[in-house]
């Protein structure tokens, strides 16, 4: 097996499309990962043989594998700079992402994503909210995109709504833009307790809604800029709330979300930022992805005693999301 490994690994690193054709007809198992532990879907992705990438992800060679320094065939190709190879692994990406959350949806328990973590315990610090399992729920490094996030929501003034609180990073900033009415759902209680001893519940824009916001849905109303961002809940959460915003985001008004998805892989993070705007499209919604350089936010022990570093990439894409009327472009 191991020479098989080798072996289709060096034809797919020689671009050899003939001799991987009929070493998938011979039966090789293409998802072989080499001493190295790269696939030969990597090793064509890094060289840019696209046609052997095509040959491979036909024969089921899985786009998502991960090398020992957690690098997918995509990276490869996008660190070296092969724009048809990343397509090609990007659109695959996208519509295998697309039929699993499809199937997921399908199967789906109607639990709740997050018992637990509504259940437990929080400690907040300066910096950080952490969780029972040494978790962040939020931290201080995101403040200038928190900042950014509700510039982008208030642009329009009026009313505008916020799902969790958290460190209450983005309601302060919020705040700065006076709004009309200024709309919080948060679901934890010791998050919600802390609001109140913090004085949000006596600010005179200011309704809080304690609850998760599927159960606090019929009281909400429509807003001119909504911000989305929970904590351990699941992207299939966040789109299903989006099946809401014709409901909640009134004409003109604009939507944005913590685009944290995928954040610790760069090319799972543009699969997820394709597939959120093309599901978002499907509703009628235009997604401009803003790049934020974030690198100077994140400093040497900014992670320290976090277990899970859920942000590893140098520039952060702000989503900015607006309803199109297409009647008026016929
Ligand atoms: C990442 S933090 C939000 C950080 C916030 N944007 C800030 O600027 O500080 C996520 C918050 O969402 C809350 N939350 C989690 N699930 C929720 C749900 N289903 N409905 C409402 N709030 C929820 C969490 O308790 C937590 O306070």
């Amino acid at each position: 097996m191991e020479e098989k490994a080798e072996e289709i690994c060096q034809a797919a690193m020689a671009g050899d499309l003939s001799t991987i054709t009929s070493f998938i007809e011979a039966g090789y198992d293409v998802s072989y990962f080499d001493a190295d532990g790269l696939t030969p879907l990597m090793h064509a992705a890094k060289h840019g043989h696209t046609e052997v990438v095509r040959k491979l992800l036909e024969a089921g060679a899985p786009w998502n594998a991960l090398s020992p320094s957690s690098l997918s065939a995509g990276d490869f190709a996008m660190d070296n700079g092969h724009q048809d190879a990343f397509d090609l692994l990007l659109n695959t990406g996208v519509q295998a992402e697309l039929i699993l959350g499809t199937i997921a949806r399908k199967e789906k328990d109607n639990g709740c994503s997050n018992e637990c973590y509504l259940d437990d315990r929080v400690s907040f610090s300066e910096d950080k909210l952490m969780d029972t399992d040494s978790k962040a729920v939020m931290m201080a490094w995101e403040k200038p995109l928190m900042e950014a996030h509700a510039k982008a929501i208030c642009s329009g003034g009026g009313h505008v709504l916020n799902i969790g609180f958290g460190m209450g990073l983005v309601d302060t900033a919020i705040q700065q833009y006076s709004p009309v009415s200024h709309t919080i759902i948060e679901a934890h209680p010791e998050v919600y307790d802390r609001m109140l001893r913090n004085g949000w519940g006596e600010k005179e824009n200011v309704k809080i809604l304690f609850g998760r916001w599927q159960d606090v849905l019929p009281q909400l109303d429509s807003y001119d800029g909504i911000f989305f961002d929970t904590y351990g809940e699941y992207y299939e959460d966040m789109r299903e709330f989006h099946q809401h915003l014709p409901k909640l985001l009134k004409p003109g008004g604009i939507y944005s979300f913590f685009n944290g998805l995928c954040g610790d892989n760069a090319f799972f993070h543009v699969v997820y930022c394709n597939l959120v705007s093309l599901e978002l499209e499907n509703l009628g919604y235009t997604t401009q992805l803003i790049p934020l350089p974030v690198r100077h936010c994140l400093a040497e022990d900014v992670w320290k005693g976090v277990r899970q570093k859920y942000w590893q990439l140098d520039t952060y894409y702000l989503p900015v999301c607006q309803y199109t009327d297409d009647s008026d472009s016929v």
